[in-house]
């Protein structure tokens, strides 16, 4: 038996105008203007209530010819987070967009600052610097929001609202992952596959946008075992870069990752998540409970996807059903949502919208996995609590 919902809500326009204070501006600046910087930029261009005073980056020019091409051509730039921190007294908020191994010493150095801080995903490469990030957040008493940009989108916020409306029943298994047959990010240079800039490949890249859609979902439960593996048989092979061949003895990630987690609650976790494989994907994301089963199709989830229609498995009457969740269609950006709810909780001082608290949890896992896969061995995740 089958039975297909509609949503009358998914064919009306948002009534809905968000209305913004534009008598206080916010100061901000951006730490690293390489690829992502410019998505911050466009947002932040569109906010009557934020001025973009200034820019860093490390390499010699590049913040200054950023900023030029996005029509500031006096402001002021800067060779590191640092120097711009130490010259910008008056700085509101940060977006921090450096690679991976730069997040959490610009993150730290921000808040030191008392500047509050919109820090690009992954949250740190180790769970040792998240926590010393939550740290300097404590203590300035700023807002951190990490820069999950997925979970504004309708349909991702539909999994959770499934989820707490009990039609799942109590949750015991989660399978969820993602991935591409040939997609090592490359196109503009080396940054996401060297330790010294990325830190971790896959499994930070893009695995954590598959850990958020279901941790977050199901209430963010805190992981308690790990039993990771990863591999790199892609990214080290010359000829999977025709045009830079070099690139292969520049890789020092995973391009490969799956684990076994038990999280609290009795829920177990089972992840893959790949940069390159030879297969299409990985597989649904699938949440089964005692009283139903949903079906996600596979996603990248990094813009907000779902791979099709979910689907709703339960038994009604002895009868299995099947209830088809049609996709909401949306106009909303997921940039602007992210950018202007970290503004709003600044302005309005109400809690970060994608909080550390969470997101540690999600950087256990990963620093889990990767630990545990070095290992050879399940190992148990410890968080202290900041
Ligand atoms: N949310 C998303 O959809 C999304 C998309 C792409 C990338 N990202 C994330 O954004 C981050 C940046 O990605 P990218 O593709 O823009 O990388 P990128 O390598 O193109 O740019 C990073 C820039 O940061 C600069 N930098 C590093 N450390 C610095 C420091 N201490 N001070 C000043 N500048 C510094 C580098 O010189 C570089 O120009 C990554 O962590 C990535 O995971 C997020």
């Amino acid at each position: 038996m089958k039975k297909t919902v509609t949503s009358l809500d998914a064919f009306k326009e948002d009534q809905t105008e968000h209305k913004i204070d534009a008598s206080r501006k916010l100061k901000v600046a951006i730490i690293g203007t390489g690829w992502i910087a410019g998505a911050h930029m466009q947002e932040y261009k569109q906010m009557p209530d934020v001025e973009v005073v200034a820019a860093a980056d490390l390499i010699p020019d590049k913040a200054s010819d950023f900023m030029k091409a996005w029509g500031y051509p006096d402001a002021r730039c800067y060779l590191s987070c640092h120097e711009l921190l130490e010259n910008e007294p008056e700085l509101d908020a940060v977006s921090i967009c450096t690679y991976n191994t730069q997040h959490a010493p610009c993150a730290i150095d921000a808040l030191e600052h008392g500047v509050n801080v919109l820090l690009e995903k992954p949250f740190t490469v180790t769970l040792d610097e998240a926590l010393d990030v939550m740290r300097a957040e404590k203590k300035s008493g700023k807002i951190l929001s990490i820069g999950f940009q997925p979970r504004f989108n309708p349909n991702m916020q539909m999994i959770k609202k499934i989820v707490e409306s009990g039609e799942l029943g109590k949750i015991y298994y989660i399978q969820t992952g993602g991935g591409r047959r040939r997609g090592i990010p490359t196109p503009y240079g080396t940054t996401f596959i060297e330790e010294k800039t990325a830190g971790i490949g896959a499994v930070g890249d893009i695995g954590c946008y598959s850990l958020d859609m279901v941790l977050n979902a199901v209430g963010y439960p805190r992981p308690l075992t790990v039993s990771g593996y990863k591999s790199n048989f892609f990214g080290t092979r010359p000829d999977y870069y025709p045009n830079h061949p070099e690139y292969a003895s520049k890789f020092q990630v995973d391009d490969f990752a799956a684990a076994f987690i038990r999280l609290e609650g009795d829920i177990v976790l089972d992840f893959r998540i790949a940069w390159a494989m030879n297969m299409d994907t990985p597989g649904d994301t699938v949440i089964l409970g005692t009283e139903g089963g949903l079906r996600i199709p596979s996603t990248e989830c990094w813009n907000g996807s779902v791979g099709g229609p979910m689907k709703l498995y339960q038994e009604v009457c002895g009868q299995q059903t099947e209830t088809v969740i049609p996709i909401i269609q949306t106009k909303d950006d997921l940039f602007d949502l992210k950018i202007r709810s970290f503004l709003d909780a600044i302005k309005n001082g109400t809690p970060s919208p994608v909080p550390s608290s969470e997101i540690i949890y999600n950087q256990a896992i990963i620093d889990g996995i990767i630990k545990s896969a070095q290992a050879g061995h399940e190992i148990a995740i410890e968080i202290p609590e900041i």
